[in-house]
């Protein structure tokens, strides 16, 4: 969850590393930090609690000028937000950072106060360090790294400098790390997250776990892989010749989540070019031949939902059967995969930790596994068997959105490549003009923000909110209601529109909202749910297709237009629900693209 970056070059590796951080601030902002090398060969750390521009000042009369450096920023697990638990950790002529939990630190750490070391901090991290601290007294540094890293246990990516080598190590296990070197520059770099070597490296590695990384001049490519026995290795080098990256600023937008609410129709136009005419065909084509009995359906928050609009156009197109599982539970529930059964794995940075413990299930019991996934390169796109790419581009937003659609869009052409009907033009072209379609109606929309806008400062205030749907609109309700959550910090929850009485009606009252989102079909069943929630008072705000009685019924109304988008039309709606939760969030005054305590990325499980 937290972000890291190294950089060893020429000049200026500070520079570089606090441009890294900066872009990868969205995983974790508790607190910010780098290390450097300076001029005169010394170790010089620096680190706040805050966000970057806390650092930005706290070094803004500090000479760092510098060939090596790391960084930081902190999404908090063990130790409290504080200077001293920030990192990167120091001692003597060594410096470290890491993302991910070290689950033995106790006992580690008891063992090292044992031999006299002691903790600065109260992080799991800072056992690490240590503990490479006391092997390198009697080997190398690369090999105490090594040796260290087969004691501790969890999930981890470790970056070291060191003052003496005045290199780069960096290793990881079932946490992200990519690599890369550009060639004209002469610089290597390594981080958590591709996006932070945007620009940086024309090269692009990912490291398999417990290989060791080494940023050094004295490498004839910059960066050079070990294995566990120290001896030359490999890592997966990316398609990419070039990091392509959106422009990292936001441009006129306020808010990196309104920008990427923007880029929808853009990303719409383009994935079926990709696909039919572009890079994508082959891995497209290949689905044909997949003939799964069942999907198991896996994937987390925004993307969870994201695999419940698949889940239903696979169910309808193909007729094959889906059973979805929120990957924190999935393994756990020791699922039953049958011959033929295949993992469909849904996931925006494809480096969620319990996406890809998931996929690792699958695999122990020799099921196939295929992905939908925006990171090219990243853990869960090496792990898989098949991937096929939603092309998001980079997501900066906490708030996941241009994925849900992406996801969603994909997952539909899944289904048809499946069914083997993509091999003929004419669907192609029939499925084109869909998309091309929602693009359309999404740019109107876009349009008349103003009218979403005006809902979402009359409902901002309210105590509670319920998105609601049925049938096809149900998993839009769930993600409305997550985007809702994680943003404006309300208390908003999805439900089936029939479901609520059963229950959840009893909290309704003149001060809890009614989002209902209402589609062509089923429609009189949910306006039926809605009169329920209006006899007791709820405010209603209809979303739907121009009808008299939704329009009655309605506190305030949006009306949409459906025709022609049938199946796709859920991932219209939800863009009325991304631009509500922003709004509301913004009349709130709440951190957007920060949202408390959230990180982009969540690589612990
Ligand atoms: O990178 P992934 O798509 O695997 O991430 C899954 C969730 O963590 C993510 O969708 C999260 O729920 C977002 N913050 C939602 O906006």
């Amino acid at each position: 969850m937290c972000g890291i970056v190294g950089h060893l070059g020429p000049s200026d590796s500070v520079e570089v590393v606090m441009e890294g951080l900066r872009r990868l601030e969205y995983r974790g902002y508790d607190s910010a930090g780098v290390t450097f090398i300076n001029e005169s060969g010394e170790l010089k750390t620096y680190k706040k609690t805050g966000k970057i521009e806390k650092l930005t000042e706290l070094i803004s009369n500090v000479d760092t000028h510098s060939m090596v450096s790391i960084g930081h920023t902190r999404w908090a697990t063990h130790g409290g937000v504080t200077d001293f638990n920030s990192h990167p950790h120091a001692f003597e002529k060594l410096s470290m950072v890491h993302n991910g939990i070290i689950e033995n630190a106790d006992e580690l750490r008891d063992e090292l106060i044992a031999k006299g070391y002691n903790f600065k901090s109260e992080t799991d991290s800072e056992v690490f360090l240590m503990l490479v601290n006391d092997l390198k007294k009697s080997m190398p540094l690369k090999e105490a790294i090594l040796k260290g890293f087969t004691r501790v246990t969890g999930n981890s990516a470790f970056v070291f400098i060191s003052e003496e080598e005045k290199e780069i190590f960096a290793i990881k296990r079932a946490a992200p790390l990519v690599c890369g070197t550009h060639y004209t520059k002469s610089q290597a770099v390594v981080s958590s997250d591709p996006y932070a070597l945007a620009g940086a490296a024309d090269r692009i590695y990912f490291p398999e776990d417990g290989i060791l990384c080494h940023l050094s001049v004295g490498n004839k490519e910059l960066i050079a892989f070990y294995d566990s026995e120290g001896k030359p290795s490999k890592a997966y080098q990316s398609k990419k010749q070039d990091m392509q990256v959106d422009p990292s600023d936001k441009g006129d937008f306020e808010h990196y989540m309104l920008k990427e609410i923007y880029e929808q129709p853009g990303l719409i136009r383009a994935l079926c070019q990709y696909y039919f005419n572009g890079d994508g065909k082959e891995a497209l084509a290949a689905m044909a031949d997949l003939n799964p009995s069942r999907f198991h359906i896996t994937a987390c928050g925004t993307a969870f939902y994201a695999g419940l609009v698949v889940r239903d156009f696979i169910e309808a197109i193909n007729r094959i059967p889906c059973s979805f599982e929120l990957a924190s539970e999935f393994r756990y529930r020791n699922p039953i995969l049958e011959k033929n059964d295949i993992g469909l794995f849904i996931s925006q940075s494809g480096e969620t930790a319990d996406t890809l413990a998931g996929q690792e299930e699958c695999k122990e019991q020799n099921a196939k596994t295929v992905s939908l996934v925006n990171v090219e390169g990243s853990s869960l796109y090496r792990a898989c068997d098949h991937n096929l790419l939603i092309r998001a581009g980079v997501e900066i937003g906490v708030a996941s959105t241009k994925a849900f659609t992406q996801m969603g869009l994909t997952g539909r052409l899944l289904a048809h490549a499946l069914s083997g009907d993509l091999d003929n033009s004419v669907k192609q072209t029939e499925l084109t003009d869909r998309f091309e379609l929602l693009a359309e109606r999404i740019d109107k929309l876009l349009e008349e923000v103003d009218k979403i806008k005006a809902i979402a400062e009359e409902i901002y205030n309210k105590k509670g909110y319920f998105f609601t749907g049925r049938g096809r609109y149900f998993p839009v309700a769930l993600e409305g209601a997550l985007k809702l959550k994680e943003i404006a910090y309300v208390h908003a929850e999805g439900y089936a529109a029939g479901e609520l009485k059963h229950g959840p009606i009893a909290l309704i009252d003149e001060d809890m909202v009614n989002i209902a989102l209402v589609g062509p079909e089923l429609k009189e069943k949910t306006i039926s749910n809605i009169q329920e929630i209006k006899a007791r008072k709820g405010i209603i705000v209809g979303i739907g297709p121009k009808d008299n009685s939704l329009m009655k019924i309605s506190d305030y109304f949006l009306e949409l237009n459906f025709d022609g988008l049938e199946e796709l039309s859920p991932l219209y709606i939800n863009v009325v629900n991304q631009l509500l939760s922003y709004y509301m969030a913004k009349f709130k005054g709440t951190d957007i693209d920060k949202p408390r305590n959230l990180a982009k990325s969540v690589t612990v499980e």
